[in-house]
């Protein structure tokens, strides 16, 4: 298939595994890659530059398709060394990042000056635009039900997907809710020139994180994602568990007078507990409502040929069938 995404990126499939804190490492973007998609490593689960060009160099060892890296701008005050992040990356040869959180705005001209090309991840139509203005060369539009931030409008993929066709020039793949060819076929209708997929990509053999954490998406439906830190501004969908549940009882009595610190312990060190030590409860640990549509663990390879194969399969036979009379 080609699109606007396999022909900017040079990759094979319309597919793109979404940066993932503490599960984007080099076994699961390798994987992606050779598959004929786009894996990206997670910039920051790296504590450091060195230790992202580091694994940067461990991913060029596993594949020799494209892959990008990214990098989320947080929040805080006390930022990490984009600069030196930026650098990393492209003294690793790395030619693709995936930017989201805050505005890449003021590191854009250190990324356009490495000859990178930047796919800025989005939850609205007018962020998209503020992206596809400081010159992004594609966005990613995150709708409500993704994993993670789907930030504060609440706006679902069947109304932002076709907005976002309707404002852009840039090429979008639609994120949040993405789990085979259903929903590339779907985004493909809505204007999208692809898709991304978190969630779906951690439930594959390839992904280097605890096997309770797979086991957790396999047993839970789309009832059970919640969002948490929403008095904060902060909005994040996790799967429910204790430290969730915790978490929102905390959050229910402070009320509009809620703090970070008050809700703290849920979410701080909390991935590495997760994805590496299995803690399950620990707290909030980022997961779409896709959730419900998987099933299974299988290999990234196997995951993306039959996302393709059923794709090809609902165009050509379904809806062709559905036309041809
Ligand atoms: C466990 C997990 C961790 C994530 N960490 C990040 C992150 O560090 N930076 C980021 O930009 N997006 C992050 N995301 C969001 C994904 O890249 C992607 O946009 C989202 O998962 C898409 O929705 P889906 O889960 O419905 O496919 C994370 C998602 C998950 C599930």
């Amino acid at each position: 298939m080609k699109t606007r995404i396999t022909e900017l990126f040079g990759i094979q499939h319309p597919i793109i595994q979404g940066g993932m804190h503490f599960v984007g490492f080099a076994e699961l973007a390798s994987a992606v890659s050779n598959a004929g998609g786009l894996g990206i490593i997670t910039g920051l689960t790296q504590k450091t530059p060195e230790a992202l060009a580091k694994e940067i160099a461990k991913c060029h060892e596993m594949t020799d398709k494209p892959f990008g890296v990214n990098l989320t701008f947080l929040p805080t005050f006390t930022s990490p060394p984009y600069a030196e992040y930026i650098q990393a990356v492209s003294e690793g040869g790395v030619r693709i990042v995936e930017t989201a959180g805050r505005s890449p705005d003021a590191y854009m001209p250190a990324l356009k000056e490495a000859g990178i090309t930047v796919i800025h991840k989005c939850t609205s139509v007018r962020h998209a635009l503020k992206a596809e203005k400081i010159g992004c060369d594609a966005v990613s539009v995150d709708g409500f039900e993704c994993g993670g931030h789907p930030g504060e409008d609440d706006m679902p993929n069947m109304i932002l997907l076709p907005r976002a066709q309707e404002e852009l020039s840039i090429p979008f793949v639609a994120s949040g809710g993405m789990a085979d060819g259903r929903s590339l076929v779907a985004a493909l209708s809505l204007g999208a020139d692809g898709i991304n997929m978190g969630t779906r990509f951690i439930a594959t053999r390839e992904a280097p994180v605890h096997q309770n954490v797979k086991d957790a998406i396999l047993q839970a439906t789309e009832l059970d994602t919640r969002l948490v830190m929403r008095p904060l501004r902060n909005t994040e969908r996790v799967l429910n568990n204790a430290g969730v549940d915790r978490m929102l009882e905390i959050e229910r009595e402070k009320g509009a007078e809620l703090k970070i610190d008050d809700v703290f312990e849920y979410v701080a060190r909390v991935y590495p507990r997760v994805m590496i030590d299995g803690e399950m409860d620990a707290g909030a640990w980022s997961c779409g409502m896709v959730v419900g549509l998987i099933n299974d663990i299988p290999t990234v390879k196997e995951l993306i040929d039959r996302t393709m194969a059923t794709a090809e399969g609902i165009i050509q036979t379904r809806l062709g069938k559905m036309l041809a009379h």
